[in-house]
């Protein structure tokens, strides 16, 4: 695997690969990442991973500083299924100011935006900055975050970008919990306590799946669930999975969406429902 940090010697090295499989990534990879790259090779000839921690998409408050970086053990776990590593220094990303930006649909605001204004915004002007750099004709994101998938999307057709993106399923530790880099934050209570998350949306899966109806209060219970074992939830929501708007009652095809945090970790999830008939 060849390990580039510039974007003209990227450019060069893909000038006259026809096929390129992108999978975009902060690094600190784990199994849900190199999943994705595995996926990769099915959706084109040359692999491409990059490893890039971007500023634009962390708060101030957040821990851009803290976030893991281990790119020697990152390019061991991708020797052999990507070919090429695109790991650039932030001044090459940004060598000035940005100061163009993608403007993300209205539901960038809701959800995890609501307790991280600007993430979108600045998450979904790298992606369109890393898929002009590779240019890549399949793009591959994890469900695990599943509004940043729906908002790339979006991004994707509205701005009629040609790539595919393809969305891989959520890789999980044995207890159920959804692989993150931020796990490693928990402590060991924290950590056995995690997986609850799951837990308690594949609880609301079978609630509607055996007819619950009142999303509000189902939500309500889970919510009050959580809180009991110390969770603060930043949401628990029921939304389409065509437009992450409120689940209607039309609908069929439903996802349940989760952020709650155990001490100073924010943890994530999701579970699609698909109601029959
Ligand atoms: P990062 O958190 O490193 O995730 C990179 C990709 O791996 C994303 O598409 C994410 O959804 C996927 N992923 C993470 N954990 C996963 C899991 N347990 N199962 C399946 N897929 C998983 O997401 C980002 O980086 C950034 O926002 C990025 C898109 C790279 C833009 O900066």
């Amino acid at each position: 695997m060849q390990v580039i940090r510039t974007i003209a010697e990227l450019r060069s090295r893909l000038s006259d690969e026809r096929a390129i499989a992108f999978v975009p990534t902060m690094g600190n990879l784990h199994e849900g990442h190199l999943n994705l790259v595995r996926l990769a090779r099915e959706h084109g000839e040359c692999v491409v991973a990059s490893i890039f921690v971007n500023p634009l998409q962390f708060g101030p408050s957040e821990d851009f500083d803290r976030y893991p970086r281990t790119l020697e053990a990152d390019c061991a776990k991708l020797q052999g299924l990507a070919d090429v590593l695109f790991a650039p220094p932030v001044n090459e990303m940004y060598p000035a100011q940005q100061a163009v930006f993608v403007e993300p649909p209205p539901v960038a605001s809701e959800l995890c935006g609501a307790s991280r204004p600007g993430h979108f915004r600045g998450m979904a002007t790298v992606v369109l900055k890393l898929l002009n750099i590779v240019q890549p004709q399949a793009a591959l994101f994890g469900k695990k975050d599943y509004q940043q998938l729906h908002i790339i999307r979006r991004m994707v057709s509205e701005l009629n970008l040609p790539v595919r993106i393809i969305g891989g399923e959520t890789v999980r530790a044995a207890d159920g919990l959804a692989l993150s880099s931020r796990n490693q934050y928990l402590n060991e209570a924290e950590r056995s306590e995690a997986a609850f998350l799951y837990r308690a949306l594949q609880e609301m899966r079978q609630a509607i799946l055996q007819g619950e109806r009142n999303f509000e209060q189902l939500q309500q219970r889970v919510v009050e669930t959580l809180v009991a074992r110390g969770w603060r939830v930043d949401y628990l929501a029921v939304r389409n999975q065509s437009d992450l708007q409120p689940a209607s009652h039309a609908q069929r095809e439903l996802v349940l969406l989760a952020a709650a945090r155990l001490g100073n970790t924010r943890l994530l999830d999701n579970i699609e429902v698909c109601l029959a008939g």
